[in-house]
């Protein structure tokens, strides 16, 4: 049973069985990124099954402020539907407040990418967290294009935007392997006056090109090179054509039921409607390697109205696991999943390494720091070693009190952890899952016994 707590705590009780069928959120990426090419679009956008958590809902408080008509309405499984109205990249409007992201690093990196395209100033702001968060990555593209952009204490938000509605093309190589900072480059050249080129050591998440290609605009990548890397390049001026589309169910979500199923001693579990882009499954793939029964059966229903993303129904049953090693390379490929992917090798026979971790130092929390206090504080073998982290399985887990940090998949990933551990675990900050996952603690509570 997991039982709520006066302060957004959670106590998660190890669980007899898991068992049932799991719809999950609306893919994150994609739904920030529906509302935002709807915002640029001339016309009525129609986006089913979005994500409802607090990202999503950040930026679609931010494509009104800049002048769209966003209607949301309750979907199918606790997420929402939006019909979006707006009138094309050349109405964007001046904001009249401070543009907040809250907790959300998309949104914020996506729109200071779209509002260095257009003629107005902009303020993007958000939390405690957001505000730790670099910038530089996007501040230094973004003024080589033109729009001027400054962010406050080496780099970090709040940023000033202020656009251009013409900008220069660019070809750059990303620092680090980022969709988000791709994404905002790629956004901004859809006002710049030629070729824009993205070149990245390793293809990232690809949901802006294919989604910027189902809404006319041609965008072409290539792969670079024989070590998984692309050049993804856009002609601009362009503009967006308003699409109705559907979204698939988060992939990063379904990796906690996932790793739930192959770790717990009695589970046969079923995950709905999963987007299995290749750029997105990769957990789905090491745990597989690492000896998951994972089944996967594509899942084509309602199709035409799709956003050109492969969906399947994934099932899952209790695992013996193996030990994984995975390369920088590999490792940014499931950098949502990294948290949740070392909790499976805790239970997994033999050493695991994860290598080039280092990004995880830069997302919602230090998500390194706080996966490793957390497991150990459960009784793990779970080290650092520089930007590697090395895990030592299996090892029983025991209850015990651990923190999130305020973070979501990493009250997600402890909340996982306290089905199999022996009592009760509490997770501090667990009310932290409605950023991506509002209903988490509720389909955990359906699926256990
Ligand atoms: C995202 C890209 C990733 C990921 C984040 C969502 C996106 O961030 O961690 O949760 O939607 O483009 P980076 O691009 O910073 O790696």
């Amino acid at each position: 049973m997991a039982v709520a707590t006066a302060s957004g705590d959670k106590v998660v009780e190890q669980a007899g069985g898991l068992r049932g069928e799991l719809r999950l959120p609306g893919d994150k990426s994609i739904s920030h990124r529906g509302l935002m090419l709807a915002l640029l679009a001339n016309g009525e956008s129609r986006i089913e099954g979005a994500s409802d958590g607090a990202d999503v809902r950040s930026t679609a408080a931010i494509a009104r402020a800049l002048g769209a008509r966003v209607e949301r309405q309750a979907g199918e499984a606790g997420n929402v539907d939006y019909v979006v109205t707006a009138t094309g990249g050349a109405g964007l409007r001046r904001p009249s407040a401070i543009l907040d992201c809250g907790n959300s690093g998309t949104s914020l990196r996506l729109f200071a990418g779209i509002v260095a395209g257009h003629p107005i100033e902009a303020i993007l702001d958000g939390d405690a967290s957001l505000r730790q968060r670099p910038m530089a990555r996007i501040i230094e593209p973004l003024s080589a294009m033109g729009a001027r952009v400054e962010g406050a204490r080496d780099g970090r938000p709040p940023l000033v935007v202020a656009g251009r509605r013409r900008l220069e093309p660019i070809d750059w190589r990303t620092p680090v392997p980022s969709a988000q900072v791709k994404s905002a480059i790629l956004l901004a050249a859809l006002a710049a006056t030629g070729t824009t080129t993205v070149r990245e050591s390793v293809a990232t998440r690809d949901h802006t090109e294919r989604m910027l290609r189902a809404r006319g605009v041609a965008v072409r990548s290539t792969t670079d090179g024989a070590a998984g890397g692309a050049i993804v390049e856009v002609d601009g001026p362009a503009t967006v054509a308003a699409v109705d589309e559907r979204v698939p169910g988060d992939p990063s979500a379904a990796a906690f039921w996932l790793v739930a199923g192959a770790l717990h001693a009695d589970a046969d579990m079923v995950v709905r409607r999963v987007g299995v882009n290749p750029t997105r499954r990769a957990a789905v793939d090491f745990l597989s390697l690492m000896g998951a029964a994972i089944d996967e059966q594509p899942n084509g229903k309602g199709a035409a109205a799709d956003v050109g993303e492969p969906v399947a129904d994934l099932r899952v049953r209790s695992s013996d696991l193996r030990a994984i090693q995975l390369m920088p390379a590999d490792t940014a490929l499931a950098i949502d999943e990294i948290p949740i992917l070392c909790l499976a090798a805790t239970q997994a026979r033999g050493r695991s390494v994860i290598r080039g971790a280092g990004e995880l130092r830069h997302k919602e929390s230090d998500r390194i720091a706080g996966t490793v206090d957390g497991l150990r504080a459960l009784g793990a073998r779970i080290n650092v070693d520089g930007d590697d982290i090395v895990i030592d399985g299996p090892v029983a887990l025991r209850g015990a009190a651990v923190d999130s940090l305020g973070d979501h998949r990493l009250a997600m990933t402890f909340a996982v952890a306290g089905l199999i551990a022996h009592g009760h675990t509490t997770i501090a900050g667990a009310d932290s899952v409605s950023i991506s996952y509002p209903t988490f603690f509720a389909d955990l509570e359906r699926i256990r016994s």
